[in-house]
């Protein structure tokens, strides 16, 4: 049984969308071959703890504001992450920049969801971006956590229509809805080893989500 643990600094719907696809999986999708066991949070009090609480996962405050250093925060949280026994990172919103020497202990073994089509528009501003650049079409990306920002190797990719009426908000909801559709398949899939890494080519067992 993989154990995994899913990082959030918000409201929490990927990983909301996540914990529902594990309570009840498709036949499709190995998902009782990994579990979640831990969610965390650098941030106190948000809406995604809550989302952990009640589908009784354990959750925990890694506060990144609490420590001197990044360095500090990280082995505070790579210390967590061991005590909970976790062997893969799944990232849903979490939104703080991790150190090539955290990604470097946990590389192949972490997933992130971006609210763009990559290479275009990575950092923390995906939606915005898409909308001040007058693009008609964006959409998110599944992708390995790898040193740089969002340049990990792709894995699943969905299109969201741009259109002329679109702020920031609304792009970016209407991608989140794209999201929880595929975020949890993509991470079933790969936590249950059914994918192989070509290079920088990602190839899921039975195609995309
Ligand atoms: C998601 O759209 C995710 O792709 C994005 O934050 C949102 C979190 O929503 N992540 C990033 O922008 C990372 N660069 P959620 O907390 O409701 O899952």
């Amino acid at each position: 049984m993989t154990r995994f643990a899913v990082l959030i600094s918000g409201k929490g719907s990927n990983l909301r969308a996540i914990l529902d696809f594990w309570a009840n999986p498709p036949i499709a999708y190995p998902a009782h071959l990994s579990a979640p066991v831990l969610v965390v949070s650098n941030r106190p009090g948000v809406p995604g703890l809550a989302v952990a609480e009640a589908a009784g996962v354990p959750a925990q405050v890694v506060d990144h504001t609490a420590f001197s250093s990044r360095a500090a925060f990280e082995e505070a949280l790579d210390a967590t992450l061991r005590r909970h026994e976790v062997q893969w990172l799944v990232l849903a919103g979490f939104m703080r920049l991790l150190s090539p020497e955290f990604v470097r202990r946990w590389a192949g073994r972490m997933l992130n969801t971006h609210p763009a089509l990559l290479p275009a528009f990575p950092g923390p501003r995906g939606p915005a971006d898409a909308v001040a650049a007058g693009v008609k079409v964006s959409g998110c990306t599944v992708h390995f956590v790898d040193e740089g920002m969002d340049t990990g190797a792709i894995i699943a990719q969905a299109a969201v229509p741009v259109l002329d009426t679109d702020t920031a908000e609304s792009l970016g909801s209407r991608i989140r809805r794209v999201e929880h559709r595929i975020y949890p398949k993509v991470v079933a899939k790969v936590l249950a080893g059914q994918f192989r890494v070509e290079g920088r080519v990602v190839h899921l067992e039975g195609g995309g989500p």
